[in-house]
């Protein structure tokens, strides 16, 4: 049997996908009714770069499906001092029953699947963030009783791991996937051509656009992340290309009426989202946010199933 792994939004297929969002939604309704690392068996989560929700929803998580978390920070890990990932991987395996990691370069998360035989999750890295898609598109179909059909447009920075990944799983989840962004903000076209690759399979669809208004016309899903992703810089002409993106009232007023706004969070209230719209009633995000958790859950239930 091979080892499945989460690197990317589409790792796992339509109806993977779907087989998941399905089981997060019944273990929020039953927290604690699913138990497949009592043991307890472990779960390595490391960190390269900062975070808080991805770091607490993996330990309770990975505590309530009857297992130990193991939080390591990057710099206190021997590959913080130049250990081969390859290195790791194998010691890894042989006490942990998976492996979640933040990192940065996506070719490292998949150096360390190549060299295991233990799932490996990708809790963010420069390319993605998929386990945050899977948490957003139960936060739709909570909001919504699907996603099929839906259009969500994400506004920003449409080259960062949150764009990348909603082009990927929501058009997975048959989504009509919109990116609002300037010239230099735009996808890698790589990813776009995939994404629109997996659209023609499930009915959606993707595109980019450099309209913002245009971009969120009828959308059902407004979404939009930080204009400055951990590790870039170069703030001050950001925020200068960016602003004319930035998701208020006014640009909410060309959305459906039933529209939801998520932001991943942390956000930045002032630069990509008003405080008025993040904290406002058509804000889903601390829905979103707990999702995390049980998105999780899901996945790593069903990864360790395969
Ligand atoms: N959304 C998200 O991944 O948050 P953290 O960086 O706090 O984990
Ligand atoms: N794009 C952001 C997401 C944070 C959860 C970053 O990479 O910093």
């Amino acid at each position: 049997m091979t080892t499945r792994h989460f690197l990317k939004d589409d790792d796992l297929s339509p109806a993977e996908q779907a087989e998941v969002l399905e089981l997060a939604a019944a273990m929020k309704k039953d927290r604690y009714g699913y138990r497949p690392f009592e043991g307890p068996k472990t779960v390595a989560v490391l960190f390269d770069k900062p975070s808080t929700r991805t770091r607490v929803s993996f330990a309770v998580g990975v505590g309530e499906l009857g297992g130990l978390p193991l939080i390591i920070d990057g710099g206190a890990s021997q590959m913080g001092r130049g250990e081969p990932i390859e290195d790791s991987a194998r010691v890894l395996e042989r006490q942990c029953a998976a492996i979640v990691w933040r990192t940065a370069g996506q070719e490292r998360i998949e150096a360390m699947a190549a060299g295991t035989t233990v799932p490996v999750v990708n809790a963010l890295t420069d390319e993605y963030h998929p386990c945050q898609i899977l948490a957003d598109l139960q936060t739709v179909r909570e909001r919504f009783g699907t996603t099929k059909g839906l259009i969500l447009t994400y506004v920003g920075d449409g080259a960062n791991n949150m764009a990348h990944s909603y082009l990927l799983g929501g058009a997975t989840a048959g989504m009509h996937v919109r990116i609002g962004a300037p010239n230099g903000y735009q996808p890698d076209a790589v990813i776009l051509d995939r994404a629109a690759a997996i659209a023609a399979r499930t009915g959606g669809s993707v595109i980019a656009l450099s309209d913002p208004a245009a971009a969120v016309q009828g959308a059902h899903v407004i979404a939009t992340d930080t204009w400055v992703s951990m590790g870039q810089d170069g703030k001050d002409e950001r925020v200068a290309a960016l602003m004319p993106y930035q998701v208020n009232a006014e640009l909410l007023a060309h959305a459906a009426g039933d529209a939801i706004v998520l932001h991943c969070l942390p956000a930045y209230r002032g630069y990509e989202i008003t405080a008025d719209v993040l904290d406002g009633p058509k804000s889903a995000v601390w829905d979103q946010a707990e999702n995390r958790l049980h998105a999780q859950k899901a996945l790593l239930h069903w990864l360790v199933n395969n």
